[in-house]
């Protein structure tokens, strides 16, 4: 599947659900098509956010998006296919959560859903060495998991660029995506890194005007792209 990178993804735990419906349109109708949903379960992060029921509102909402589920759950294997039918297009689970990896990651791509690992911020890249070639997607916590609206980690710049660094060395082509605190203070060197895929939360849905946050965090994500003379 071929992506206009970089590109924004809303994190919708950020939006007012109480017209959820409405925030997706509007995000939809400003040119967004890849939407970061955050499941939670309260074990493996300190919060529970919501389950395969609102994924699935986000789908009849906006049958021809892109919906990138990031579990920050326990036993991540045992709802694979209720995220899969409730209509995830990716499935990214955290490698911390997951004993079997190589065989969790095989079973998202069974389901036909593309596959993403995600580590923690005290997690180093390296530690992912052997299970880069398996997947479609590496996220980043650029934040510690379980709450929108943190503060940035400085530390995830140089973790992208040695992603990056690996990504190269061994020929592969997984997207790289960034995830927590990201706005339009970091959101260009971010881009600079290396991230592909800058998820949003609270710097597009508590901006106050939607689209012009949109507009603005797409601008800068691909200034970041220039290369500089
Ligand atoms: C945190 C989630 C993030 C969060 C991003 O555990 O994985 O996706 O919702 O929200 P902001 O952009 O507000 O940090
Ligand atoms: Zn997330």
């Amino acid at each position: 599947m071929n992506f206009n990178l970089p590109l924004l993804a809303p994190s919708i735990l950020a939006a007012d659900f109480s017209k959820l419906g409405e925030e997706l349109k509007t995000c939809s109708d400003a040119g967004i098509n890849w939407f970061h949903c955050d499941i939670m379960d309260g074990h493996f992060v300190p919060n529970i956010s919501y389950g395969p029921g609102i994924v699935g509102a986000v789908r009849s909402t906006l049958p021809d998006a892109f919906l990138d589920v990031h579990l920050m759950i326990e036993n991540p294997d045992q709802y694979l296919e209720d995220y899969a039918d409730a209509g995830a297009d990716l499935i990214s689970v955290h490698y911390e959560a997951c004993p079997h990896l190589h065989r969790t990651i095989q079973s998202i791509g069974q389901l036909g859903c593309m596959s993403g690992v995600v580590i923690n911020p005290a997690t180093p890249v390296s530690i992912l060495k052997s299970i880069l070639p398996d997947v479609d997607l590496v996220l980043l916590m650029s934040v510690n998991p379980g709450f929108g609206g943190q503060k940035f980690i400085e530390s995830s710049y140089d973790k992208v660029r040695e992603l990056a660094v690996m990504r190269e060395e061994a020929g592969l082509s997984f997207l790289i995506e960034i995830d927590g605190g990201v706005g339009n203070k970091n959101i260009k060197k971010l881009s600079q890194a290396g991230v592909d895929v800058h998820v949003a939360g609270s710097s597009v849905f508590k901006s106050g005007d939607i689209p012009a946050a949109i507009r603005e965090l797409e601008k800068l994500a691909l200034s970041g792209t220039e290369k500089v003379a």
